[in-house]
């Protein structure tokens, strides 16, 4: 009981302007969830889940670009990543963890993986439209698209270590003002 008091009359005492953490319900919402690639619908199970959040929370309008980020994010993850030697199980699935952060005017979302070699993020743009006129799809890529989706509808897109001496995480970061002003233009 002496720790508890301590602790909190520690924290109580923390110098500087208040934290707004996202697990207080006043100021943002936190959820996440684990999959494993071998699960025919990890994919619909990431989508629904990050469907049902974000009409909980009030934020329905960022649904359609969150659900898609969501498939791509994951659908990488089945498709490419490889554990790495330290956490892969013998026999184990591989496993996905899905991070939805909600604060206000901010959402991000991360899928974590085992596998520590980097997304192949996009450079930028390759074809100019003007120049590739009318055969814009011939000139598309088969693959290498997922990303550059993300990466168009997000407004930010980038990747970090795993916590844990392995892994890595993916993030997209969506502005709700902006998706708001979009939504109702
Ligand atoms: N979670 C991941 N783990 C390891 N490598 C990844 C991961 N996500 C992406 N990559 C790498 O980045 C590249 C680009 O990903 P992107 O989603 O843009 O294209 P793609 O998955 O190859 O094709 P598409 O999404 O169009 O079907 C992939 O080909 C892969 O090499
Ligand atoms: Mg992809």
């Amino acid at each position: 009981m002496e720790v508890r008091q301590s602790k909190h009359a520690a924290n109580a005492s923390t110098a500087g302007p208040p934290r707004h953490s996202v697990h207080d319900a006043a100021n943002g919402h936190f959820r996440a969830m684990t999959l494993y690639a071998e699960d025919p619908d990890c994919v619909k199970a990431a989508r629904d889940m990050v469907g049902s959040y974000l009409r909980t929370w009030g934020i329905a309008y960022a649904v359609d670009d969150a659900q898609l980020i969501t498939s791509e994010l994951v659908g990488n993850v089945v498709h490419h990543a490889i554990p790495d030697d330290c956490l892969a199980a013998p026999g184990a699935g591989r496993r996905i963890d899905v991070w939805l952060m909600n604060w206000p005017g901010l959402l991000a979302i991360g899928v974590s993986d085992e596998d520590s070699s980097p997304p192949d993020l996009p450079g930028g743009e390759f074809i100019s439209p003007d120049l590739a006129g009318d055969f814009v799809e011939a000139l598309l890529p088969d693959r290498g698209r997922g990303l550059l989706i993300i990466q168009r509808l997000a407004d930010a897109l980038w990747w970090s270590p795993g916590l844990n001496g392995g892994g890595k995480t993916v993030w997209a970061r969506l502005d709700l003002d902006r998706l708001w002003a979009e939504n109702s233009a």
